[in-house]
């Protein structure tokens, strides 16, 4: 596998936000890069955002002026396509529309060697739409950087139907050579990241709709429970409403409708309203100069229990007995059959759970119920979480929300009480990331180490879907999914075959793909 070298040029067609970022990267991994855009105002901006990149760096002495001097020397403006002639490698990155695109890039073809590549930043078209225009469309890929390019390291490297394996193999290689993080994937919609990520949002957007909790409070859990960098409803006001709704929205007319997928109204509302989020100055929060955002309601204190009694096993959140002993509660073990699936915690009268993805009404007063007043939520890592969601429910006994707050406040954790809703909001998300990222694996799209690698590297996420699938136990996600799909009645929380074969076998995702991760 070999990666383009330095002596390869390398043109940049559209000098936009990623055009010029991505310029950027190949200017720092050595090349000469042509830049095109057929706005010649664009194109002098773009010019001057990589200069003034550069500029800030050598103010931070992390460049010299040497340095500066020489990669600006690097950069050739062009100012008709004919200057592309020799590149080796063209990425194009101007406006997502497949007309447009294929039209000028059947014009660059015809100037270009033969076995020069052609990729496209395109996020959402279909790369092997755009490659059976061309007259060579073995030569071209996707290359998607994410924004900005310079900084964030993921880059999927996409190959459309008739995309040959050396040329993605290629691009591959030269992603690594200009130290990215290059995960390879089909060409399907979405491709890795803005398909797996939709449930982040979908059921970000969903509790928010139900009125499980305000915005502040469903962001502070994803975080501060889950252990995501930012909650969903602070990225989606920071990627903009109109980009985030516009790819939820390509993603879900190119699978057909699959309820999966289903836009919010509750979004498009913002994006009629033109609350676009940061770049209006409001979306879901206000991002006045002055303005804070809007505290998340915890628990008042409450008294730590004298007595917890444990009831079988606990499984995804066995941490937690640790934790306990560790903060002096007294842990009773209850005389019950070693390895009992739904283990739960005893205080006085009131029965804690883990969610299954069944509300806590449902547990309590529900045909098959097991009697559990209070559910509480997963968490990435029970040690690091600095808060824990919890729900009550209807008709539970009057000191339960006291006995579960007097709990987990005793082990340094915030408690957010949200509504009964299914499924809470750490483990629900967690189960439908995970389903979509098994399903991305069994059609053969990535693998699971790639997955979960682009996870972790275009959205920050603490871990892989399938990683945390692992973690969690395959069985416990089929559970809370299966209650899901009851408690709703919808297609949309259908069970991926692949984790159901995994929730029989035990076998892990990783250990199957023969991945170490
Ligand atoms: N912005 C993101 O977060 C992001 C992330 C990944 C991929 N992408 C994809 O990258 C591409 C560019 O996105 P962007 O955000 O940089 O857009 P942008 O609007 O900032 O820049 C696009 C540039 O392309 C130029 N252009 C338009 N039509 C052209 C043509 N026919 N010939 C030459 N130049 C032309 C425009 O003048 C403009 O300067 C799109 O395909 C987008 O989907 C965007």
């Amino acid at each position: 596998m070999n990666a383009l070298t330095p002596q390869h040029l390398v043109a940049v067609i559209g000098a936009g936000a990623m055009g010029s970022g991505i310029a950027q990267v190949a200017l720092d991994a050595g090349h000469r890069v042509v830049l095109y855009d057929a706005a010649p105002a664009a194109l002098e901006r773009g010019v001057a955002a990589i200069d003034g990149v550069y500029r800030r760096l050598l103010d931070k002495g992390r460049i010299d002026a040497a340095t500066h001097g020489e990669r600006m020397a690097r950069l050739r403006p062009a100012a008709g396509l004919d200057e592309l002639a020799g590149a080796a490698l063209v990425i194009e990155a101007i406006v997502e529309n497949l007309e447009i695109k294929a039209t000028l890039l059947r014009e660059v073809e015809a100037l270009l060697a033969e076995d020069a590549i052609i990729a496209t930043n395109t996020s959402s078209l279909s790369v092997t739409a755009i490659a059976a225009r061309l007259r060579r469309p073995a030569q071209v890929a996707g290359l998607h950087f994410f924004n900005p390019a310079p900084v964030l390291p993921l880059v999927e490297i996409v190959s459309g139907k008739a995309t040959s394996a050396h040329v993605a193999d290629t691009l591959f290689a030269t992603a690594l050579a200009w130290r990215k993080v290059p995960v390879r994937c089909a060409s399907t919609p979405g491709f890795i990241v803005n398909r797996v990520a939709r449930p982040f949002y979908g059921e970000a957007l969903r509790l928010l709709s139900e009125r499980a909790a305000d915005a502040a409070t469903l962001d502070a859990i994803l975080r501060d429970c889950g252990g995501f960098r930012m909650g969903a409803f602070e990225l989606m006001d920071l990627i903009g409403h109109d980009v985030n709704y516009a790819v939820t929205r390509s993603v879900y007319d190119a699978m057909y409708q699959d309820p999966r997928y289903q836009p919010s109204l509750l979004q498009k509302e913002l994006v009629d309203a033109g609350w676009l989020g940061r770049k209006s100055g409001k979306g879901f929060y206000e991002h006045g100069p002055a303005t804070q955002r809007p505290a998340a309601p915890v628990a008042a204190p409450a008294p730590a229990p004298a007595r917890v009694t444990v009831e079988g096993d606990l499984g995804a959140a066995s941490a937690l007995l640790g934790l306990a002993r560790e903060a002096g509660l007294a842990l009773d073990q209850a005389d019950t059959q070693a390895g009992q699936p739904h283990g739960c915690l005893r205080i006085d009268d009131v029965t804690l759970a883990l969610t299954d993805g069944r509300t806590a009404t449902e547990r309590l007063l529900g045909r098959d119920g097991d009697g559990a007043a209070v559910v509480f939520d997963l968490a990435g890592d029970y040690a690091a979480a600095g808060a824990i969601a919890i729900a009550v429910a209807d008709g539970a006994p009057a000191g339960a929300l006291q006995a579960a707050t007097g709990f987990f406040q005793a082990l340094g954790k915030r408690v957010h009480v949200i509504d009964d809703v299914a499924g809470l909001v750490v483990m629900r998300t967690v189960a439908m990331l995970a389903n979509e990222a098994a399903e991305v694996l069994r059609q053969g799209i990535a693998s699971a180490a790639d997955t979960d690698l682009a996870m972790v590297n275009g959205v920050n996420y603490p871990r892989g879907p399938l990683a945390w699938a692992d973690a969690v136990g395959s069985a416990t996600l089929l559970r809370v999914l299966a209650n899901l799909a009851a408690a709703y009645g919808e297609d949309r929380y259908r069970a991926a075959p692949l984790l159901q074969r995994r929730a029989l076998s035990g076998e892990s995702f990783h250990a199957a793909a023969g991945a170490a991760q």
